[in-house]
């Protein structure tokens, strides 16, 4: 069965999904006190973590939610209160809103975004535990929880997949590794794509079960083959044009996720290109909404965030990467690629 391109794009379908995060977000920051302090002080997130003690990893989602929802503006590279959180959200003014917002202090997300920010700089899994995220960190993840996981992201990722292998650059890619591919809907899309690719999905051996249904299906399991190998743990395979990962480097902190570029380096032929398929943060921080909204998921489910495109392209550099470039692909993502030289 091939899979065709969807009539119509699925932002709204993102929206919808993504808008839990908004209101505990804005209720998390009134019982911090944190437009008290940008009040006080505009400061980046880096500053206001020094400032308060709080962590500037959650800070770097949070301040972006919350800029993107047009309570703070970003001037100057430091995020200030706009004239709607000067009116409405300081506890002394008379128009203050807070007393309404318990609704949104019930959510169990209001929660989880207070602890992340007052959890200390270098403390990463804030979530409540037994999350995906804690398996796969561990390499070891149930049959059950795997296949649950796999159709989750199976449904957010398979129109993406499609618009990526359209409008990426995969000229000269003939073998690709899928890092993380979960269900394989990159690889299968850009097999269906490209009738001369061949494409490897690389994960824990419960996902490569999972992953293998999806592939027979969709009828290109001559060229889209499963590979077990935890990526923490274990050398990878070798040979490839290509490395690709989506939604692979919001799942993780900045240190692993230079571990992650560093092992796709090796692994790369020497003319070979990474790909990282993410939703983007601004340059600025300012947002935009979805992205921002996809970071704070993170936030509470993973160890990562969404990034800007300077944080992937350093992390890329880092690794030994050049001639780093992005392209909007798909609804809310892009895909950032860069060559081993
Ligand atoms: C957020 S999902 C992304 C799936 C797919 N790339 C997509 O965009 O839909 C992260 C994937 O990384 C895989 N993963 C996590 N830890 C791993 C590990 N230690 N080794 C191999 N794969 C891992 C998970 O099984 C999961 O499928």
């Amino acid at each position: 069965m091939n899979v065709h391109a969807p009539l119509c794009d699925d932002r709204r379908v993102w929206d919808a999904w993504l808008s839990v995060y908004q209101g505990p977000a804005l209720s998390a920051a009134d019982e911090l006190y944190l437009f008290e302090a940008l009040h006080a002080q505009p400061a980046p997130a880096e500053e206001l973590a020094e400032m308060m003690g709080w962590n500037p990893a959650a800070l770097k989602t949070v301040l972006p939610l919350l800029a993107a929802q047009g309570f703070l503006a970003v001037r100057l590279g430091r995020y200030h209160l706009t004239d709607v959180a000067t009116t409405y959200l300081l506890h002394d003014s008379p128009f203050y809103w807070g007393h309404a917002f318990s609704i949104l202090r019930a959510s169990p997300t209001h929660a989880m975004f207070v602890k992340a920010v007052k959890s200390k700089p270098d403390e990463t899994g804030q979530g409540p535990g037994g999350r995906p995220a804690d398996a796969w960190a561990s390499g070891q993840i149930s049959p059950e929880m795997a296949k649950g996981v796999t159709a989750f992201m199976h449904s957010h990722s398979m129109p993406a997949a499609i618009g990526a292998a359209d409008k990426g650059d995969f000229d000269g890619v003939e073998r690709l590794l899928d890092v993380g591919g979960g269900s394989g809907c990159f690889s299968i899309a850009l097999a269906q794509r490209y009738p001369g690719m061949r494409c490897t999905v690389m994960e824990l051996a419960p996902v490569c079960e999972a992953a293998r249904g999806y592939i027979s299906a969709a009828g290109v399991a001559d060229r889209v083959d499963t590979r077990t190998v935890d990526m923490f743990r274990e050398p990878w395979p070798e040979g490839y044009h290509a490395i690709f990962m989506s939604n692979i480097f919001h799942d993780w902190t900045t240190d692993t996720c230079a571990r992650l570029a560093a092992s796709a380096f090796g692994a790369l032929r020497a003319d070979g290109r990474i790909y990282l398929h993410e939703m983007i943060i601004s340059d600025d921080g300012s947002g935009p909404l979805p992205a921002a909204a996809f970071s704070a998921m993170m936030l509470v489910g993973t160890e990562g965030r969404q990034r800007t495109f300077a944080e992937l392209a350093g992390l890329l550099e880092d690794a030994g990467f050049t001639d780093v470039a992005v392209a909007e692909t798909y609804g809310y993502f892009s895909l950032v690629s860069a060559f081993k030289r």
